[in-house]
Formats: C-alpha cells, structure tokens, sequence
C-alpha cells in the first residue's frame, strides 16, 4: 500500500466545502432515476479526468500511478451505477453536461504550475462535494442495496478528494492550502447560484 491508499483526515480540512442546500436530498430523492443516470456519466467523466492528469503530466511518477488507480476505481464505479439502473430497469441516458463542473474548470489558471495545482484542487472538489452528496443519498435511500453501494461509494470519493489534496501538496508544498481554502469559497459561490436539480452536482 502506498501512501496514496491512505485516508488522511488532517487533508480534507483544508477543503471546507459548504453544506449542500437540504432540499437537494428531497429533489433527489423524488427523482431517483434522474439521479442515477447523471451519477453514472459523473463517475465516467471522474475516469477520464483521471487519465488526461496521466496525458499532460507523464513525467510525475506518482501522479501517473495514483491517476491510474483512481481511474480503475472509477470505471469500477460506472459498473456498478451501471448495474444498479439495470436491477431498477432504468437505462442509460446521453451525458446533457456538467455546469457545475464547468464552473469550476473555468477557475484553473492557464498557466505552469499553477494548471497543474488548479487541476488537482478542482478534481479534490469535485471528489468532496460527490463524497457528500453520495453520502446523504446513502443515509436516505429505501433499498439496502443502494444504501450499502451509495456509502461505498462516497468512502471511495472521500479517498479520491484526499489523493487529490495529496498530489496538490506535493505540487505546490508553499501555496496549495492557500489555493484549497479560496476554491472552496469559490464553489460556495457557484453552488449558491445554481438551481437545485435531480443530479449528483
Ligand atoms: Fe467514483
Ligand atoms: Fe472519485
């Protein structure tokens, strides 16, 4: 096990995301369907992001190992969001985007190194707001069955957020909890000014 594979705790704290808006869980939890078929596209999209890390970075070893992994457990994750539509005889639907995501791609600077933190934070956040989405949905869902893989789940994101963090620390030791810090502030903000839909973000 390297030290990618370890929970960290202490690195999470330097990601404070707000709490999410309580009627998500409620629009959610009316629209399960909804919420699956966009889950699965964010666990895909979590997969690729992964190995474009590996693509414009190949020469930071750790990073190529950790991203590799990540990815398999992320194409792990489509498989099973996938297997959970097929039981609810719900079948997949085309990816309508992400604005969320969006947003938050918009705010990595252009530049090295500072792409490079940006990308790392901006996938922490991501990982850490799925992480407490997944987490709630785990807490409220009838069926044992996708409680039990919903808090699977958002145990691995909350792994990922923190292989992220790491990988950012690493990257940049002198600015990364700076940057962490105004990120999480920056997503506030953007949570703030979206409408609460049936989707993981
Ligand atoms: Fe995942
Ligand atoms: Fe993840």
């Amino acid at each position: 096990m390297d030290s990618f594979d370890a929970q960290v705790p202490q690195l999470g704290e330097a990601l404070p995301l707000v709490a999410t808006d309580p009627r998500w869980l409620v629009i959610a939890l009316a629209d399960l369907d909804a919420v699956h078929a966009d889950h699965l596209h964010c666990e895909r999209k979590a997969a690729q992001s992964a190995l474009s890390l590996i693509r414009s970075y190949p020469d930071r070893a750790d990073l190529v190992t950790a991203m590799a992994r990540l990815a398999h457990d992320e194409t792990r994750h489509v498989v099973q969001v996938a297997q959970l539509m097929s039981r609810r005889n719900v079948a997949a639907s085309f990816d309508h985007g992400d604005d969320y995501a969006a947003a938050l791609r918009a705010l990595i600077r252009p530049r090295e190194p500072d792409r490079l933190l940006d990308r790392l934070l901006v996938f922490a956040v991501i990982e850490g707001r799925s992480a407490e989405r997944l987490e709630l949905l785990a807490g409220a869902l009838a069926d044992p069955k996708s409680r039990e893989l919903y808090a699977s789940l958002a145990t691995a994101e909350v792994r990922h957020r923190d292989i992220f963090l790491s990988l950012a620390r690493d990257a940049s030791p002198g600015t990364w909890r700076a940057r962490a810090a105004e990120l999480a502030d920056l997503e506030a903000g953007i949570m703030q000014n979206r409408t609460v839909v049936a989707r993981i973000h």
